[in-house]
């Protein structure tokens, strides 16, 4: 494969769950921030919040949490004598992408400076205590949550389905059994050979009364990503609710 320094940092990223006490510079912090802001963008939907030297997950000297912010752009409309007639959640997958192309081009960047990085995925459902902390006007919604620092561990980069599971040139495939063991494989054999969740001690257990089958020797992503979309976030509601507390309505009008 083609090599490059910008290629070369994009294949080596891993998410990064340990931390340097060092504080980045505010040169560094700018310098990821304005990369971050530099990605492509529909509206400009994406805002940030930055959170220094406190107590933040994998004692990460810096927390980011990356907004989807409508409040800015009403704002600037009201200015100009418009209002936002684009329904919220038109607003929401445009504002989405702003922020995650801007969200992984910090991420690339604070790569290139020695950095590390990882997302924190539960935030839309802290979006309560977010709104009280950061004191959030309303239409603006914590997305996700991004923690940074010079990193205290170098694990391998992790595995990615093969090629053929992932890229389908004019046609999406039928697939046959054996990609899809090949694929399987691949992930599992990948993790484990990480000691992947073993290191990390986690099984997600099994609810319902299900019997465990599994131990550390064969737990791996495949199972793991199971379980989570098997058993978790099955009520639309745990995601409506946090979304209309910051003011955007996603839920469409009843008629008649
Ligand atoms: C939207 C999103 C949410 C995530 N949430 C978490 C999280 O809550 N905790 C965590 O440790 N990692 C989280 N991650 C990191 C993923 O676990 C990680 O990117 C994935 O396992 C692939 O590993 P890699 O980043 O090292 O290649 C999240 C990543 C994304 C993109």
């Amino acid at each position: 494969m083609i090599q490059n320094p910008i290629i070369d940092a994009m294949m080596n990223r891993k998410s990064i769950r340990k931390y340097k006490k060092q504080m980045p510079s505010d040169e560094e912090i700018e310098a990821v921030v304005r990369a971050g802001q530099q990605a492509p963008f529909a509206y400009q939907l994406g805002s940030l919040l930055l959170s220094r030297g406190k107590r933040h997950p994998f004692s990460a000297p810096l927390l980011f949490t990356i907004c989807v912010d409508a409040h800015r752009m009403e704002t600037m409309m009201a200015r100009r004598g418009w209002k936002m007639v684009t329904n919220d959640l038109s607003l929401l997958l445009f504002g989405i992408q702003d922020a995650a192309y801007m969200a992984e081009n910090m991420v690339i960047a604070a790569e290139s400076l020695g950095m590390g990085s990882c997302f924190l995925g539960a935030t839309p459902y802290h979006a309560k205590q977010i709104i009280r902390q950061y004191k959030l006007p309303q239409r603006v919604f914590p997305l996700v949550q991004l923690v940074m620092g010079f990193p205290a561990e170098n694990p391998p980069p992790r595995p990615r389905y093969p090629l053929n599971f992932f890229l389908f040139e004019d046609t999406y495939p039928e697939f046959d059994e054996e990609t899809v063991q090949q694929a399987m494989q691949v992930m599992d054999e990948g993790y484990l050979a990480q000691d992947y969740y073993r290191r990390a001690n986690y099984i997600i257990p099994l609810e319902d009364g299900r019997p465990e089958t599994f131990t550390m020797e064969n737990y791996s992503w495949t199972e793991h990503i199971s379980r989570k979309a098997g058993q978790w976030l099955g009520d639309m509601n745990e995601l409506i609710k946090p979304l209309e507390e910051c003011g955007f309505h996603v839920k469409p009008e009843k008629h008649g």
